[in-house]
């Protein structure tokens, strides 16, 4: 420190930062040089971004590895290719570590992992979130087995504090190995467009075991991950365009499961929405987009929607609705005709399942036509995979309301948000259709013999159609039996919608003892 206090008019950072340039060998300048020209920030400058000016505190500037082979005795960087702390976002406590690429490709040591457990156990006890801004080769070659021992301490931890603190994984540069487990045990991952990458073994790898030619961004770009494979859940086309997104997902979460997120202030005011009268088609074959009943019922401009390019037939994310953050999931009939396969539903359940432990109002929006049929849904397993859906809602505490807009077919009815599986209000709008199937499809079953032996079988098809949808093609008779709370107007549904949640805002529900479930994963 003597070194430091006689500079006195060099600042803690630029003096830590020139310490790391003395301390790598050949140029640390060219290496931050490097990583800019990558368009990629520093670690340290990632943090200057995303906290609140001047709040960060660091911990464990001086830790230095303990490795000895290969030539390491002679490299110690300070800080060992991590930055950590804690400082405030939006004013609000928040844990974070930043790993430096710069430094030996931002690998995992030992005591690199240590200085991340150190925040993490900090994070836990005294309820923040745990933001990662991640940039790393993996485990830390030279170093062997205590490398990958430090990894296993971070997802043993990543585990505990799952369900207790949020938390963010920032993926900022190319990561492998346990630099993509670590994130995947955490409850949202952003990727940056171009400069990131998430990969359990690179491009050399793969060639060297499957003989396939890949490049890093088909391998896991942020393009694969966020629609193919659905491991991120956002992606931004620049690091700035990340953090601010990362800002603005905190604003929604609460500090720890103890907490609810934090309310806004909101005056009541004109909550009639006369577009919402417009949206469903006549038709009921007629797609359109759920966002737009969405974006009609919840306050302006406050729909931050979640995995938005991953299975598209559901739509799910945080909004406020009168200053309440609540989570939103709901069918999407503009793709797929909103129908149910295995990746909406894993994508359903997780997010569902996220609100629930952070006391996160959940609201359905309810358009489903079933369940998708065929092999591959059957072979992918579509059984195990729905029935996530429909635990992840049953178990779920936290207050729940549907509104079904058009169709709730099937065991898509039960599964979404059902008041049998608990939902604690179910609205439906008159446009509602509950029943078994679509009209078309119940009638050829159910009077096939009446159809095949009738004079004009297309004829006969038509009015039995037509009989079933006056039975069932609406809203009034699971009305009748309390499973439809009230038939609603559209444009009343935002005003009905603020009640409800309003009512239900002390909500305490209770599962069975037990010491965990077992969601068919
Ligand atoms: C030590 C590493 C390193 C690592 C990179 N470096 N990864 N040092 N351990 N894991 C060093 C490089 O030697 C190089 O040092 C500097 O970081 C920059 O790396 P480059 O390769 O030049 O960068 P780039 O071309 O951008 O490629 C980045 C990369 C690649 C894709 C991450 O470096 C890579 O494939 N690294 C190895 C990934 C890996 O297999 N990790 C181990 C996974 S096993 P110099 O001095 O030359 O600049 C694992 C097990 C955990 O993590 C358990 C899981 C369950």
């Amino acid at each position: 420190m003597a070194d430091q206090s006689s500079k006195s008019a060099e600042t803690r950072r630029d003096w830590l930062l020139r310490k790391r340039r003395e301390a790598l060998k050949g140029g640390g300048e060219s290496r931050i040089e490097a990583q800019h020209a990558k368009g990629k920030l520093t670690a340290r400058e990632r943090l200057d971004y995303l906290l609140d000016k001047g709040s960060f505190e660091e911990i464990g500037a001086f830790v230095k590895h303990r490795s000895t082979d290969f030539g390491l005795d002679k490299n110690h960087p300070l800080g060992d290719g991590v930055v950590t702390g804690y400082g405030t976002i939006n004013g609000r406590l928040v844990y974070v570590f930043s790993q430096d690429f710069t430094v030996f490709g931002g690998s995992l040591s030992e005591t690199h992992a240590e200085k991340i457990c150190k925040i993490m156990d900090l994070a836990m006890k005294n309820g923040a979130p745990v933001i990662g801004l991640n940039d790393s080769g993996g485990a830390r070659i030279q170093e062997g087995v205590v490398s990958l021992g430090g990894y296993a301490d971070i997802f043993y931890r990543n585990t505990l504090a799952s369900g207790v603190v949020p938390q963010i994984s920032a993926i900022m540069g190319p990561c492998a190995g346990g630099a993509v487990y670590s994130p995947a045990i955490t409850d949202f991952i952003m990727m940056v467009e171009d400069t990131s990458y998430m990969f359990v073994t690179g491009p050399n790898v793969v060639k060297t075991v499957t003989n396939e030619e890949v490049s890093s961004e088909d391998l896991g770009g942020a393009s694969v991950h966020s629609s193919k494979s659905g491991v991120a859940h956002f992606t931004a086309p620049n690091e700035i365009a990340l953090m601010d997104n990362l800002r603005s997902l905190l604003s929604y979460l609460p500090q720890n499961c103890e907490e609810h997120a934090e309310m806004l202030t909101y005056d009541l005011n004109d909550e009639v929405r006369a577009e919402l009268a417009g949206i469903v088609p006549e038709n009921p074959n007629q797609p359109y987009d759920i966002r737009q009943v969405v974006d009609g019922i919840v306050d302006p401009d406050s729909f931050f929607e979640v995995h938005s390019a991953f299975a598209e037939n559901i739509v799910v994310g945080f909004a406020r609705l009168a200053g309440r953050s609540i989570g939103i999931v709901a069918n999407q009939p503009a793709f797929l005709a909103g129908v149910l396969d295995v990746k909406s539903s894993q994508k359903g359940a997780r997010f569902v399942r996220f609100c629930d432990a952070f006391n996160i109002p959940l609201l359905v929006l309810e358009d489903v036509p079933g369940f998708l049929p065929g092999t591959d849904q059957e072979w992918n397993a579509i059984i195990t995979n729905g029935a996530k859906l429909l635990y992840a809602f049953s178990e779920a505490t936290v207050p729940r309301v549907t509104v079904i807009t058009r169709k709730a077919y099937g065991g898509a009815y039960d599964v979404m948000n059902s008041k049998h599986i608990g939902a604690d209000m179910n609205f439906a709008w008159p446009s509602a259709e509950i029943a078994v199937m679509g009209a078309k499809g119940a009638a050829e079953i159910i009077f096939r013999r009446e159809i095949q032996s009738a004079e004009d079988p297309e004829a006969a098809l038509k009015e039995h159609e037509h009989e079933y949808a006056t039975i069932f093609a609406n809203p009034y008779r699971a009305a009748e039996r309390g499973f439809v709370d009230e038939v609603i107007l559209p444009e009343e549904t935002r005003i009905k919608l603020i009640k409800a949640f309003k009512m239900l805002e002390n909500k305490v529900d209770h599962l069975p003892k037990k010491k965990h479930g077992n969601i068919p994963l």
